[in-house]
């Protein structure tokens, strides 16, 4: 579902060439759920941004669903991320003048679905949010917000879910919540599910664990492997 062949992107700055990511060669799959983890610094971010076509590289190859990302204009590279890919961030960054099902009928509204409301109520349900569809986010707790962000993620039926440090600002107790409703949603629809974090606890909940340490991968293995 994701490839990326060793992938480089190099910047320039005045101590010489920085490399942000650096010969990073990985294969995700349908369904797989898998952490990336490291310390703040090195390359998560920017690996995921890569992952979603929302950042380029200098070097090596990237494909998403069969689509060699490097190769589409920013018209094509829209629909790709539009089909395929769903992102959630640490922050939420829903829209604040928006309702509930308002933020998760985004996505869809923007390709002409007819049923977007249907849809967006209906994953507002699967995530625990059906008695908060007309709040707006200001209305909602952190974790809530989350939920709407998960739901705005998954209603276009993603294959490729991409989560930064997506519990970053939440409680333990509620980070957990939103880390099991997200294992799940993923496993739900079959969801290559990439979790963005540095928390050790969190990552060994993922089937497989990629380990990035200065741009590289350190380590990568799955679950009892
Ligand atoms: N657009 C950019 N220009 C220059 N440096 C960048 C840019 N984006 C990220 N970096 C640098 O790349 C490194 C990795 O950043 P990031 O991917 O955000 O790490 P992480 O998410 O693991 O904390 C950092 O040193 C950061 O300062
Ligand atoms: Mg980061």
């Amino acid at each position: 579902m994701i490839d990326l062949d060793h992938v480089q992107l190099s910047m320039p700055s005045r101590a010489g060439q920085v490399d942000i990511l650096n010969d990073i060669s990985l294969k995700i799959n349908r369904g797989e759920t898998v952490a990336m983890l490291g310390p703040s610094g090195a390359g998560k971010t920017t690996a995921m941004m890569v992952m979603g076509g929302l950042e380029s590289i200098t070097q090596g190859r990237i494909t998403v669903a069969g689509h060699d990302l490097m190769a589409l204009d920013e018209d094509r590279l829209a629909e790709i991320r539009r089909d395929h890919i769903g992102i959630i961030f640490q922050a939420f960054r829903l829209i604040p003048s928006m309702t509930a099902l308002e933020n998760v009928a985004v996505p869809l509204e923007l390709i002409d679905d007819r049923d977007a409301f249907d849809k967006a109520r209906a994953a507002l349900v699967d995530v625990g949010l059906g008695h908060r569809i007309d709040h707006v986010p200001d209305q909602l707790s952190g974790g809530e917000q989350q939920r709407v962000a998960i739901a705005r993620a998954i209603v276009t039926e993603p294959d490729i879910l991409l989560a930064d440090e997506p519990t970053g600002n939440l409680d333990q107790t509620t980070g957990a919540e939103i880390m099991e409703l997200l294992i799940n949603t993923a496993q739900k629809h079959n969801t290559a599910l990439v979790l963005i974090t540095h928390d050790e606890g969190l990552a060994t909940q993922c089937g497989r664990i990629i380990r990035i340490a200065d741009g590289q991968i350190a380590s990568d293995s799955a679950k009892g492997v």
